[in-house]
């Protein structure tokens, strides 16, 4: 009896610790990271900036919150094996950044390695987990972005698995971001991280077809059909990452457009890449498209997919809260598509969650997302001529 009552002890300690901490990212985490933009080039006033740009552009308001270092920051590793950051760009040290992003209100997030080295060549955190999950929480980090590269043989589910446990040991409450490129972690990183990546790096171009074998840069149509089959292993707290955006990073504003529609649409994590102090107008418009925005943060947290796929016109459809639905008409083709729509005619079922769009039954009232206004009722059919690589996002309303 003593030796059951041990072992039950031994296993409900372990349970303590083999968990990811709850309830950090109930909806897709929002915030900024500077690789997309900056890559190795980080420093303290270009990331103070960057926060600071973030509340005076509204772009606070809209609901980012988190402002991420990515690779790069890193010194040196002390004789005990702390790590330290590069002293030359940060030379107030990582706490006086952490506090003064919190001071405006937003988060502190920072990056790291599964591996001996980061993709960028610095020091990783293989065998200096616990020392270095400690150090951020003394540093006040909120997210942690961790990286794959140099990790050889290892196990990966075993190695997020020890930074996991090593951030809940310090009991700072940290949202624990996997980067290991897809690689089949979906199906165990719901339990270990709360976003994981599902693809190779985004690149700022909307159609880069692969022709260079596997690790020539990915489109923005590339990651899109790359995420196939992946929707049932996303929800609140554990989240598909089909990487962070690249609006406003040199794509025309329909490009711009159309893949910030389309991550809304998969419920991605929208973190921003872009230079937030030299935002143009157009930029700040698709990035604060509030109304877009919901469709991403909707509490639901069920991720979209695609309805109906015609030549180059794709539907996506998206459930939401009290019964509305996100719909949007994509046009991925070089040539602009009229699009003839009956609602009537469609019954969208979403076999996952068994939620029905049934325009045929139920009168729905419509909201264009982009033109913010109401556009009339699914009882007439959608007309639209939607130009070359862009969308026309709504949002339908059940009526009573
Ligand atoms: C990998 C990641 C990128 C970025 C770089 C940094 O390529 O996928 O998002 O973090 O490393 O070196």
């Amino acid at each position: 009896m003593r030796k059951i009552i041990l072992i039950a002890l031994l296993f409900a300690s372990a349970a303590v610790y083999a968990q990811k901490f709850e309830g950090l990212a109930k909806t897709p985490p929002m915030g900024w990271n500077s690789w997309n933009r900056f890559t190795c080039n980080v420093n303290e006033k270009l990331i103070r900036e960057a926060a600071e740009a973030m509340v005076s552009s509204g772009m606070k308001d809209a609901g980012y919150i988190y402002i991420n270092i990515d690779d790069c920051w890193h010194g040196t590793r002390d004789s005990l094996g702390f790590i330290h950051p590069d002293s030359s760009r940060f030379p107030s040290g990582m706490k006086a950044l952490g506090d003064y992003i919190h001071s405006l209100g937003l988060k502190f997030g920072i990056y790291t390695d599964e591996g001996w080295m980061t993709c960028g060549g610095k020091p990783g955190s293989r065998g200096h987990e616990y020392q270095d999950a400690l150090t951020y929480a003394k540093w006040g980090v909120y997210y942690l972005k961790d990286d794959y590269c140099y990790t050889e043989n290892l196990n990966p589910q075993g190695a997020y698995m020890t930074m996991r446990d090593a951030i809940y040991a310090t009991k700072r409450p940290i949202v624990l971001s996997i980067c290991m490129w897809g690689n089949g972690c979906e199906t165990w990183a719901k339990d270990v991280g709360h976003l994981w990546r599902t693809t190779g790096d985004i690149h700022p171009a909307f159609d880069l077809p692969r022709t260079k074998g596997d690790e020539s840069p990915l489109g923005v149509l590339q990651i899109l059909d790359y995420q196939k089959g992946l929707r049932k292993y996303a929800g609140p707290d554990h989240w598909n990452d089909p990487d962070m955006l690249e609006v406003g990073n040199g794509m025309p504003v329909n490009e711009d457009r159309a893949h910030f529609s389309l991550w809304c649409m998969l419920a991605a994590p929208l973190i921003a890449g872009n230079d937030l102090f030299n935002m143009s107008k157009e930029t700040g418009e698709i990035l604060k498209n509030t109304e877009v925005i919901a469709v991403d943060q909707d509490t639901l947290g069920i991720q979209g997919f695609i309805y109906s796929s015609n030549g180059s016109l794709e539907v996506w459809a998206k459930p939401l809260v009290d019964g509305d639905w996100a719909v949007c008409f994509f046009n991925r083709g070089l040539k602009e598509e009229n699009v003839n729509f009956s609602w009537k005619q469609n019954t969208v079922l979403d076999s996952l969650t068994n939620k029905v769009l049934n325009p045929g039954k139920d009168k729905y009232s419509i909201r264009d997302l982009w033109l913010h206004k109401n556009t009339g009722t699914t009882e007439k059919d959608f007309n639209a001529v939607i130009p070359s690589h862009d969308v026309v996002m709504l949002r339908l309303k059940a009526q009573n």
